[in-house]
């Protein structure tokens, strides 16, 4: 049975929702408080077990790889001026995980970039962690996902439900039940981005995934679909058909950081679940509400 010790986060995309924010700086850089996106998102895979990251990056991504590497200059500065927490903290971050990055030259689609990563994961099983899909920290999903690949040797896939009315922003699945299994089903068909009234179902594909090696073939094999890229959605059609694929439906702990409101969300609750910042951002998140008129207590503006 497979053991899941590489990831591949693709990172290659416009990230055209964030514009202009994102003309010159990688979307996966947006802060969260202080931490970059990617940040979170890299913690998260070594959570859960990962050692080795592989970033599918476009030209103008260099950001990403300067985050994870040392930065002898800055840690000398901080060193000189004896502060002791950001040093430790920068270093611990270079030392998080061995990250590589390939660079993705056409941008293709998300198919397209995780088939980039064949041969740095050669015949293993990986999982693959998209940038715009945040899981709180304390979320067990990537390693129940992770398991779930562990025991049964079938790729894993995120399973959320959304109003139906969203479902054409995702990918969208059609499930039978496992049984004696709670969270996990079988996969039994994958449309990318159907209408809602064409929609298998209102389970929607999260980008998280952990894939059997076999995944390749079927990316390799899958023809440009919706919007003239190659899907990861039909290779995983093509894979659920060929060796099965299973899900896990989760409910709580994803923030859609590709999306405004939810970024904001995002900043907002890590913010208030820190000890330095939570009582400081709470008073003003209440000063706002009170002069909404959301609160009584008169207006404070
Ligand atoms: C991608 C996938 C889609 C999935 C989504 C999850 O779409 O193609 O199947 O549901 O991520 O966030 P994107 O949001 O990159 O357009």
């Amino acid at each position: 049975m497979p053991t899941v010790t590489k990831a591949v986060i693709p990172a290659a995309g416009w990230g055209t929702r964030f514009l202009p924010f994102s003309k010159s700086v990688p979307k996966e850089m947006l802060p969260l408080v202080d931490r970059p996106a990617i940040q979170y998102i890299v913690e998260e895979a070594v959570a859960a077990g990962i050692d080795d990251v592989l970033a599918v990056v476009s030209p103008h991504k260099k950001a990403i790889e300067d985050h994870f590497d040392r930065s002898k200059e800055l840690e000398a500065v901080l060193e000189a001026g004896g502060k002791d927490d950001e040093l430790a903290e920068i270093r611990a971050l270079a030392d998080l995980v061995e990250l590589h990055s390939v660079r993705q030259g056409e941008a293709l689609g998300l198919g397209h970039a995780v088939g980039m990563a064949r041969r740095h994961v050669g015949d293993n099983a990986f999982a693959v962690l998209l940038g715009d899909d945040m899981m709180h920290p304390d979320s067990p999903l990537l390693r129940d996902m992770i398991r779930a690949t562990e025991t049964t040797g079938r790729s894993t896939i995120a399973l959320m439900r959304v109003p139906k009315q969203d479902i054409s922003l995702y990918g969208s699945a059609a499930v039978e039940p496992i049984e004696g299994e709670e969270s996990l089903v079988t996969v039994t068909g994958l449309v990318e981005k159907p209408p809602a009234d064409e929609a298998p179902s209102d389970l929607a594909v999260i980008g998280r995934y952990v894939f059997t090696p076999d995944i390749f073939d079927h990316i390799e094999r899958t023809p440009p679909g919706r919007g003239g890229e190659i899907q990861l959605t039909d290779a995983m059609a093509s894979l659920a058909d060929d060796a099965g694929v299973n899900g896990i439906v989760f409910e709580t702990g994803r923030y859609d950081v590709g999306n405004k409101t939810d970024y904001v969300r995002a900043v907002l609750e890590l913010a208030l679940e820190r000890d330095d910042l939570r009582d400081d951002v709470l008073a003003v998140v209440t000063d706002i509400a009170r002069r909404e008129g959301l609160l009584s207590g008169g207006d404070s503006a």
